[in-house]
């Protein structure tokens, strides 16, 4: 062995001829080629230590908590106190969500003109879950153990021991936080625990807004409406309907309609006139009148409208999927995805002459989601 400079910085030994750096007798325990830079930082092949040796831990310095009963009974009502605050807040924000219009507005210093409702809620919210935020930190850094330990490296899987001592140290978890000791601390935690989560699900259940009710199984028709032609909302007389012709027709109440698009999207109607011998099911002559039906326009399989009649075949066609309904035949499905027959709205005439609903449809119309009727 023997020593020499490099371009470096100091010299730190040479190697052994086996890779296997050795004692130089310096006391660091650096060994072969490498060259120790400024900082202790080491450069070079084969010179590293085979273990660094253990910095170890600062020593522990206790906390004035854990020096002082009075001190430690301090940190308890501050912490039961943040804990505290956080189910207050939630209080308040169930509060508010109640008792606040969400239409009311107000000036707010720094903020200028803004909905009370969202402020509140956004005030309270933010109060509850920084108060469990704190509240838990503040516990952490003032009462729990903050000794720090050092686990060796080890094979995955712990031996059969440490794993039993784990399970014990979790199930003794409570105890080592005091949480028997300082029950103000554990039930004000139980609350602030307990209560945030109402802030978080009341929005989400109220905002789903009102319930449907039978919105989506009814239409605007009702016994008495008059058929009136779409787009014109003219009314029309039976003697107007050809054989052959097709028209697509609203209810006439459609005029008072405060939500036209969604009211025109389920009652809109197809009628047309067949021979009253090409119509097979007795049900179907029944609901029309003189072979003039009308049937939804809306495909029962998701809703498209059934634009398509063919008079030759009298197949009226769905042009989304190919869904194809025999108007002979009650609107059977002969073709095509949908499930369900289109529904027949019962007609008649009025004492001049014009078309009109004889009752509502009897069944939704528009897709068969959630099982509403099968063919
Ligand atoms: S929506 Fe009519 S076939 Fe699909």
């Amino acid at each position: 062995m023997s020593e020499h400079d490099t371009p470096h910085g100091e010299v730190v030994g040479t190697s052994d001829g086996h890779g296997n750096g050795h004692s130089d007798g310096h006391s660091d325990g650096y060994g072969s080629t490498a060259v120790r830079l400024d900082q202790g930082h080491v450069e070079g092949s084969g010179g590293l230590p085979e273990r660094f040796a253990n910095p170890g831990l600062p020593p522990h310095v206790p906390r004035m908590s854990d020096l002082d009963e009075k001190g430690a009974k301090r940190a308890e009502k501050q912490v039961a106190a943040l804990f505290g605050l956080s189910s207050l807040a939630t209080v308040l924000f169930i509060v508010a969500y109640f008792a606040i219009d969400p239409e009311q507005s107000g000036y707010i210093p720094g903020i200028g003109n803004a909905s009370l409702y969202n402020v509140a809620l956004g005030v309270t919210m933010a109060l509850a879950l920084l108060g469990c935020g704190v509240g838990a930190v503040h516990w952490a850094k003032t009462l729990m153990p903050d000794t720090e330990s050092v686990e060796e490296r080890h094979p995955q899987r712990a031996k059969d021991e440490d794993r039993q001592r784990v399970v014990s140290e979790l199930m003794g978890g409570g105890e080592r936080a005091q949480l028997g000791r300082r029950p103000l601390i554990k039930f004000s935690l139980a609350g602030a625990l307990a209560l945030p989560p109402l802030a978080i699900l009341l929005p989400l259940v109220g905002g789903l807004g009102p319930m449907p009710k039978d919105t989506l199984s009814t239409t605007m028709w009702k016994k008495g409406d008059r058929l009136v032609r779409d787009p014109e909302r003219t009314p029309i007389r039976a003697d107007q309907v050809t054989i052959g012709s097709v028209f697509h027709v609203l209810p006439e109440s459609i005029k008072d309609s405060e939500h036209v698009l969604e009211d025109k999207a389920k009652a809109a109607v197809l009628l047309m006139r067949l021979n009253p011998d090409d119509i097979k099911p007795q049900k179907e002559r029944d609901w029309g009148h003189e072979g003039i039906v009308a049937y939804s326009k809306i495909c029962t399989h998701v809703g498209c409208p059934v634009g398509l009649y063919e008079q030759q075949t009298h197949h009226l066609l769905c042009p989304c999927h190919q869904s194809t309904f025999d108007v002979t035949q009650d609107c059977k499905v002969i073709f095509g995805p949908a499930h369900r027959p289109l529904p027949q709205l019962k007609i008649t005439v009025d004492s001049q002459g014009y078309l009109i609903a004889d009752a509502p449809f009897r069944e939704a119309v528009g897709p068969s989601f959630w099982e509403r009727g099968s063919a």
